[in-house]
């Protein structure tokens, strides 16, 4: 199967749609009554762990962290690290520079408008199905590793200071990646370097999506995003520090993440459920919009290199505990969701759907 490509019907921006003051969304935004926001309950105060990573460095609170991260990992999927190591300045700076580039006239986004055989640019739709139901988003996806697909004329050269910032921020978030997989890979047991090695040790793949999410005048009957889980290996989440919306899976619930200052939400992706043999939850998650203010996130996915053939860790496969997936390279895992769009977790199979 090759990746499509092009774009099934025309294209429409979000963003327009939005600024024209319509007070009905079209139809195509329009989700079925089952995967409206309003459906299942939001517990009040619940939120994703909030951990201090600034312990792993202490002696005295290096156990600590290591046994809330590998909680966090096995019962949520989904966290937020404060004391990451990222500059704070540098990552209101990366969010700045994206709200800049959206504030822009159409023409000079629309210079960047992206097809679906690689996703590169200014993009509104995911999946390339005919008809499909729309979410309530623009992106901006782009390459940072391989380095081989990191091309700066595909970045925006407008604002002034992006490219130079988003380079300072990718660096960044691929070291907080290394450090993350050598974290978990001694929570799992394995040596410290495994899942590093697994991700094809300098080879490893990072991109970016930033989401744009225009106010919406009927957010009870739309999703920003709908729910998925991540494909790729782990997912470093900037969300806006003031306009919440994304959506947590826990069991039937949908847990309404609630940003810490300065802090990533840190997420599993489906690479690492599976080199973890489902020890570690790839975790559905949604976006609800709203009518009052809009909202930004930069998702950056850290991934394994795209051609290495990923399969559960030996060392987690006994006769009592079989590897629960066959063995499959990144590439061929995401062309499913390039064509389909976000549906869940249906990949890894009905069966693990529940995060718990
Ligand atoms: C994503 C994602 C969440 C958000 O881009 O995969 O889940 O809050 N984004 O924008
Ligand atoms: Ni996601």
């Amino acid at each position: 199967m090759d990746s499509p490509r092009d774009w099934p019907e025309p294209i429409v921006r979000v963003q327009s749609l939005s600024e024209k003051c319509i007070n009905t969304i079209p139809e195509r935004y329009v989700k079925p009554p089952g995967v409206r926001p309003s459906l299942g309950s939001s517990p009040g105060d619940a939120n994703i762990p909030l951990i201090d990573l600034g312990g792993i460095y202490d002696e005295n609170l290096r156990e600590t962290t290591l046994r809330h991260v590998s909680d966090a990992c096995r019962d949520w999927g989904f966290f937020q690290v404060v004391n990451h190591g990222v500059s704070p300045d540098l990552m209101d700076r990366a969010r700045e520079v994206w709200r800049e580039f959206f504030h822009q006239p159409m023409e000079v986004k629309q210079a960047y408008a992206n097809s679906p055989k690689t996703y590169e640019g200014y993009g509104s739709r995911l999946g390339v199905e005919k008809g499909a139901i729309l979410d309530w988003s623009d992106y901006y996806y782009l390459h940072y590793l391989p380095c081989g697909l990191r091309d700066f004329n595909k970045w925006p050269a407008l604002p002034n200071a992006l490219r130079e910032v988003i380079a300072e921020y990718s660096r960044e978030i691929v070291r907080l990646g290394g450090v993350m997989l050598k974290i978990m890979s001694i929570n799992l047991g394995l040596s410290e370097d495994y899942l590093q090695n697994a991700f094809g040790g300098d080879d490893v793949g990072a991109c970016l999506r930033v989401n744009f999410y225009p106010k919406c005048p009927q957010p009870d009957l739309t999703l920003g995003l709908s729910s998925h889980s991540d494909p790729g290996g782990m997912t470093f989440l900037l969300p806006d520090q003031n306009v919440p919306g994304l959506q947590v899976r826990r069991d039937d619930d949908w847990i309404t993440v609630k940003p810490a200052p300065h802090a990533f939400i840190v997420n599993i992706g489906d690479q690492i459920q599976v080199l973890s043999n489902a020890i570690y939850k790839s975790v559905e998650h949604r976006v609800i919009v709203n009518s009052s203010q809009e909202r930004i996130s930069l998702a950056y996915f850290y991934n394994p290199k795209s051609d290495l053939l990923i399969q559960p860790a030996k060392e987690l496969v006994a006769p009592d505990k079989p590897a629960l997936y066959p063995a499959m390279t990144f590439d061929e895992y995401r062309l499913y969701i390039r064509t389909k769009g976000p549906k869940g977790k249906s990949q890894l199979g009905e069966s693990l759907k529940s995060p718990r």
